[in-house]
Protein backbone atom coordinates (compact mmCIF):
# COMPACT_ATOMS: atom_id res chain seq x y z
CA UNK A 1 0.00 0.00 0.00
CA UNK A 2 2.71 2.70 0.72
CA UNK A 3 5.12 1.38 -1.51
CA UNK A 4 6.97 4.19 -2.55
CA UNK A 5 7.93 3.30 -6.46
CA UNK A 6 5.29 4.98 -8.75
CA UNK A 7 3.84 7.25 -6.49
CA UNK A 8 3.92 10.84 -6.45
CA UNK A 9 7.14 12.73 -4.83
CA UNK A 10 5.76 14.15 -1.92
CA UNK A 11 9.08 15.76 -1.33
CA UNK A 12 9.28 18.33 -3.76
CA UNK A 13 7.76 21.88 -3.63
CA UNK A 14 7.14 21.72 -7.08
CA UNK A 15 7.12 25.50 -7.52
CA UNK A 16 5.15 27.00 -4.59
CA UNK A 17 5.48 30.40 -3.25
CA UNK A 18 7.79 29.23 -0.56
CA UNK A 19 11.30 28.33 -3.60
CA UNK A 20 12.14 31.75 -3.16
CA UNK A 21 14.16 30.69 0.05
CA UNK A 22 18.13 30.44 0.68
CA UNK A 23 18.09 26.91 -0.03
CA UNK A 24 21.03 25.04 1.31
CA UNK A 25 21.76 24.70 5.10
CA UNK A 26 20.42 22.81 7.97
CA UNK A 27 16.47 23.28 7.00
CA UNK A 28 15.49 23.73 10.96
CA UNK A 29 17.73 25.44 13.43
CA UNK A 30 16.88 25.86 16.86
CA UNK A 31 18.84 28.38 18.82
CA UNK A 32 19.01 28.81 22.47
CA UNK A 33 15.25 28.89 23.15
CA UNK A 34 13.44 29.02 26.43
CA UNK A 35 10.00 29.20 27.24
CA UNK A 36 7.98 29.69 30.24
CA UNK A 37 4.10 28.74 31.23
CA UNK A 38 4.13 31.10 34.16
CA UNK A 39 6.63 30.26 36.55
CA UNK A 40 7.17 26.70 34.86
CA UNK A 41 10.29 26.65 32.73
CA UNK A 42 9.25 24.25 29.82
CA UNK A 43 11.64 24.87 27.13
CA UNK A 44 15.32 25.03 28.78
CA UNK A 45 17.91 26.18 26.28
CA UNK A 46 17.01 23.85 23.90
CA UNK A 47 19.16 23.57 20.67
CA UNK A 48 18.34 21.39 18.06
CA UNK A 49 19.81 21.36 14.10
CA UNK A 50 18.00 19.14 11.73
CA UNK A 51 19.38 18.75 8.05
CA UNK A 52 17.55 18.43 5.30
CA UNK A 53 16.03 14.95 4.64
CA UNK A 54 16.56 13.98 8.27
CA UNK A 55 14.38 12.63 10.55
CA UNK A 56 14.17 13.14 13.96
CA UNK A 57 12.28 11.76 16.63
CA UNK A 58 11.91 13.07 19.69
CA UNK A 59 11.02 11.44 22.86
CA UNK A 60 10.84 11.62 26.72
CA UNK A 61 8.50 11.98 29.64
CA UNK A 62 5.04 13.12 29.74
CA UNK A 63 5.49 16.64 30.79
CA UNK A 64 8.83 17.06 29.37
CA UNK A 65 8.62 19.86 27.07
CA UNK A 66 7.72 17.81 23.48
CA UNK A 67 5.04 19.05 22.20
CA UNK A 68 5.83 22.44 22.96
CA UNK A 69 9.01 22.19 21.17
CA UNK A 70 6.80 21.35 18.09
CA UNK A 71 4.46 24.37 18.61
CA UNK A 72 7.28 26.70 19.10
CA UNK A 73 8.66 25.52 15.37
CA UNK A 74 5.33 26.24 14.22
CA UNK A 75 5.00 29.46 15.68
CA UNK A 76 2.12 27.96 17.65
CA UNK A 77 3.25 28.81 20.82
CA UNK A 78 5.94 32.48 21.18
CA UNK A 79 9.08 31.69 22.38
CA UNK A 80 10.71 34.07 25.91
CA UNK A 81 14.23 34.21 24.00
CA UNK A 82 16.34 32.48 21.37
CA UNK A 83 15.70 31.80 17.87
CA UNK A 84 13.75 29.48 15.79
CA UNK A 85 15.18 29.37 11.68
CA UNK A 86 13.68 27.64 9.45
CA UNK A 87 15.69 27.16 5.94
CA UNK A 88 17.50 29.67 6.96
CA UNK A 89 14.71 32.13 8.29
CA UNK A 90 13.32 33.42 11.28
CA UNK A 91 9.40 32.95 11.61
CA UNK A 92 8.09 36.54 11.56
CA UNK A 93 6.16 37.18 15.04
CA UNK A 94 2.98 38.11 13.06
CA UNK A 95 1.30 39.16 9.76
CA UNK A 96 0.32 37.10 6.42
CA UNK A 97 4.44 36.64 5.87
CA UNK A 98 4.04 34.49 9.12
CA UNK A 99 0.69 32.43 7.63
CA UNK A 100 3.12 32.10 4.45
CA UNK A 101 6.07 30.74 6.03
CA UNK A 102 4.28 28.49 8.53
CA UNK A 103 2.95 26.73 5.88
CA UNK A 104 6.22 25.92 4.95
CA UNK A 105 5.57 23.70 8.29
CA UNK A 106 3.10 20.81 8.20
CA UNK A 107 1.96 19.81 11.18
CA UNK A 108 -0.24 16.43 12.32
CA UNK A 109 -1.39 15.82 15.53
CA UNK A 110 -2.66 13.36 17.66
CA UNK A 111 -5.99 14.02 17.47
CA UNK A 112 -6.86 14.58 13.52
CA UNK A 113 -8.46 18.05 13.07
CA UNK A 114 -10.30 17.46 10.27
CA UNK A 115 -13.13 19.70 9.29
CA UNK A 116 -16.66 17.86 9.87
CA UNK A 117 -18.74 19.04 7.56
CA UNK A 118 -16.39 19.11 4.61
CA UNK A 119 -15.64 15.88 2.44
CA UNK A 120 -12.40 14.05 2.50
CA UNK A 121 -11.60 15.81 -0.83
CA UNK A 122 -12.38 19.18 0.58
CA UNK A 123 -9.98 18.72 3.83
CA UNK A 124 -7.04 18.14 1.40
CA UNK A 125 -7.79 21.18 -1.13
CA UNK A 126 -9.35 23.86 1.86
CA UNK A 127 -5.29 25.42 3.05
CA UNK A 128 -4.00 25.19 -0.93
CA UNK A 129 -6.90 27.30 -2.43
CA UNK A 130 -7.61 29.42 0.73
CA UNK A 131 -3.88 29.84 1.94
CA UNK A 132 -2.06 29.30 -0.90
CA UNK A 133 -4.33 30.68 -3.19
CA UNK A 134 -3.92 28.03 -5.90
CA UNK A 135 -6.23 26.97 -8.89
CA UNK A 136 -8.61 24.77 -7.52
CA UNK A 137 -8.60 22.21 -10.21
CA UNK A 138 -5.01 22.19 -10.01
CA UNK A 139 -5.16 21.70 -6.26
CA UNK A 140 -8.05 19.06 -6.50
CA UNK A 141 -5.85 17.06 -9.05
CA UNK A 142 -2.78 17.00 -6.45
CA UNK A 143 -4.78 16.23 -3.66
CA UNK A 144 -6.00 13.12 -5.61
CA UNK A 145 -2.42 12.18 -5.90
CA UNK A 146 -2.04 12.41 -2.65
CA UNK A 147 -5.21 10.76 -1.49
CA UNK A 148 -4.21 8.15 -3.72
CA UNK A 149 -0.72 7.87 -2.07
CA UNK A 150 -2.06 7.41 1.48
CA UNK A 151 -4.02 4.93 0.29
CA UNK A 152 -7.29 6.42 0.74
CA UNK A 153 -8.65 7.71 -2.77
CA UNK A 154 -11.70 5.68 -2.72
CA UNK A 155 -13.01 7.71 -0.20
CA UNK A 156 -12.38 11.34 -1.47
CA UNK A 157 -15.86 12.14 -1.26
CA UNK A 158 -16.54 10.68 1.93
CA UNK A 159 -17.07 13.13 5.35
CA UNK A 160 -14.53 12.12 8.38
CA UNK A 161 -16.92 10.43 10.50
CA UNK A 162 -17.30 7.72 8.04
CA UNK A 163 -13.62 6.60 8.18
CA UNK A 164 -11.32 4.79 10.79
CA UNK A 165 -9.30 6.44 13.00
CA UNK A 166 -6.34 5.51 11.00
CA UNK A 167 -7.88 6.84 7.76
CA UNK A 168 -8.52 9.88 9.18
CA UNK A 169 -5.00 10.47 10.18
CA UNK A 170 -3.73 9.22 7.03
CA UNK A 171 -6.38 12.21 5.42
CA UNK A 172 -4.30 15.10 8.36
CA UNK A 173 -1.06 13.65 6.16
CA UNK A 174 -2.37 14.06 2.68
CA UNK A 175 -3.86 17.61 3.99
CA UNK A 176 -0.52 19.04 5.38
CA UNK A 177 1.29 17.47 2.35
CA UNK A 178 -0.43 19.88 0.18
CA UNK A 179 1.21 22.58 1.43
CA UNK A 180 3.82 21.16 0.20
CA UNK A 181 5.85 21.67 3.35
CA UNK A 182 9.73 21.82 3.76
CA UNK A 183 9.19 20.03 7.08
CA UNK A 184 6.67 17.96 8.63
CA UNK A 185 5.85 17.65 12.29
CA UNK A 186 4.10 14.97 13.96
CA UNK A 187 2.84 14.69 17.40
CA UNK A 188 2.03 11.41 18.65
CA UNK A 189 0.19 10.57 15.50
CA UNK A 190 -0.67 7.15 16.44
CA UNK A 191 -1.48 7.79 20.10
CA UNK A 192 -5.26 8.20 19.51
CA UNK A 193 -5.78 5.12 16.96
CA UNK A 194 -6.51 1.40 17.83
CA UNK A 195 -3.47 -0.68 17.87
CA UNK A 196 -4.12 -2.73 14.29
CA UNK A 197 -4.44 1.25 12.62
CA UNK A 198 -0.83 2.28 14.04
CA UNK A 199 0.96 0.45 11.30
CA UNK A 200 -0.89 1.93 8.31
CA UNK A 201 -0.18 5.64 9.60
CA UNK A 202 3.78 4.49 10.24
CA UNK A 203 3.89 2.94 6.60
CA UNK A 204 2.92 6.35 4.85
CA UNK A 205 5.25 7.82 7.31
CA UNK A 206 8.22 5.71 6.38
CA UNK A 207 7.72 6.20 3.12
CA UNK A 208 7.42 9.55 3.59
CA UNK A 209 11.12 9.88 5.28
CA UNK A 210 12.54 7.10 2.57
CA UNK A 211 11.24 9.82 0.01
CA UNK A 212 13.30 12.25 1.94
CA UNK A 213 11.27 14.30 3.56
CA UNK A 214 12.54 16.18 6.82
CA UNK A 215 10.96 15.61 9.62
CA UNK A 216 10.55 16.11 13.57
CA UNK A 217 8.83 13.09 15.17
CA UNK A 218 7.33 12.69 18.50
CA UNK A 219 6.57 9.22 19.21
CA UNK A 220 7.33 6.21 21.47
CA UNK A 221 7.02 4.13 18.77
CA UNK A 222 10.78 2.77 18.26
CA UNK A 223 10.10 0.57 15.26
CA UNK A 224 9.36 3.62 13.52
CA UNK A 225 12.66 5.60 15.13
CA UNK A 226 14.80 2.83 14.35
CA UNK A 227 13.46 2.06 10.67
CA UNK A 228 13.21 5.89 9.81
CA UNK A 229 15.00 7.79 12.12
CA UNK A 230 18.89 9.16 12.01
CA UNK A 231 18.45 10.84 15.01
CA UNK A 232 16.78 10.08 18.12
CA UNK A 233 16.37 13.42 21.32
CA UNK A 234 15.60 12.69 24.35
CA UNK A 235 14.23 15.36 26.40
CA UNK A 236 12.94 15.28 30.48
CA UNK A 237 12.69 18.28 32.30
CA UNK A 238 12.48 20.49 29.23
CA UNK A 239 15.65 19.92 28.20
CA UNK A 240 17.33 17.51 25.63
CA UNK A 241 19.11 15.40 27.44
CA UNK A 242 20.70 13.14 25.30
CA UNK A 243 21.19 13.05 21.03
CA UNK A 244 22.09 10.06 19.31
CA UNK A 245 21.11 7.89 16.33
CA UNK A 246 18.61 5.38 17.22
CA UNK A 247 20.90 2.08 17.24
CA UNK A 248 23.23 3.99 19.99
CA UNK A 249 20.06 5.58 21.87
CA UNK A 250 18.09 2.51 22.54
CA UNK A 251 20.92 0.05 22.85
CA UNK A 252 23.36 2.08 24.91
CA UNK A 253 21.43 5.24 26.65
CA UNK A 254 24.02 7.43 28.81
CA UNK A 255 22.00 8.82 31.29
CA UNK A 256 20.09 7.50 34.20
CA UNK A 257 16.86 9.16 33.23
CA UNK A 258 16.94 7.55 29.73
CA UNK A 259 17.78 4.33 31.04
CA UNK A 260 14.72 4.73 33.48
CA UNK A 261 12.61 5.70 31.02
CA UNK A 262 13.52 3.23 28.15
CA UNK A 263 13.37 0.65 31.64
CA UNK A 264 9.41 2.02 31.35
CA UNK A 265 8.78 1.99 28.03
CA UNK A 266 9.81 -1.40 27.01
CA UNK A 267 8.12 -2.99 29.60
CA UNK A 268 5.02 -2.79 28.28
N1 LIG B 1 -0.89 26.10 27.49
C1 LIG B 1 -0.25 25.74 28.62
N2 LIG B 1 -0.36 26.46 29.75
C2 LIG B 1 0.32 26.11 30.87
N3 LIG B 1 1.12 25.04 30.96
C3 LIG B 1 1.27 24.28 29.87
C4 LIG B 1 0.59 24.58 28.64
N4 LIG B 1 0.93 23.64 27.72
C5 LIG B 1 1.77 22.80 28.35
N5 LIG B 1 1.98 23.17 29.63
C6 LIG B 1 2.89 22.51 30.59
O1 LIG B 1 4.17 22.52 30.02
C7 LIG B 1 4.86 21.29 30.28
C8 LIG B 1 5.28 20.67 28.99
O2 LIG B 1 4.11 20.23 28.30
P1 LIG B 1 4.14 19.50 26.89
O3 LIG B 1 2.74 19.34 26.48
O4 LIG B 1 5.06 20.20 25.99
O5 LIG B 1 4.78 18.10 27.31
P2 LIG B 1 4.90 16.76 26.47
O6 LIG B 1 6.32 16.32 26.59
O7 LIG B 1 4.35 16.96 25.12
O8 LIG B 1 3.99 15.74 27.31
P3 LIG B 1 3.05 14.52 26.83
O9 LIG B 1 3.97 13.35 26.61
O10 LIG B 1 2.14 14.30 27.97
O11 LIG B 1 2.35 14.95 25.58
C9 LIG B 1 3.90 20.45 31.12
O12 LIG B 1 4.22 20.63 32.46
C10 LIG B 1 2.54 21.06 30.81
O13 LIG B 1 1.66 20.88 31.89
MG1 LIG C 1 2.73 16.14 24.08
Amino acid sequence: MTDSAGGPDLTKGGGGPQDDTPGGGPLVVVENVNKHFGDLHVLRDINLTVQRGEVVVVIGPSGSGKSTLCRSINRLEPIDSGKILIDGRELPKEGKELARLRSDVGMVFQSFNLFAHKTILENVTLGPVKVRKQDKQASEKHAMELLERVGIANQAHKYPAQLSGGQQQRVAIARSLAMKPKVMLFDEPTSALDPEMINEVLDVMTSLAREGMTMIVVTHEMGFARKAAQKVVFMADGQIVESNTPEEFFTNPQTERAQDFLSKILTH
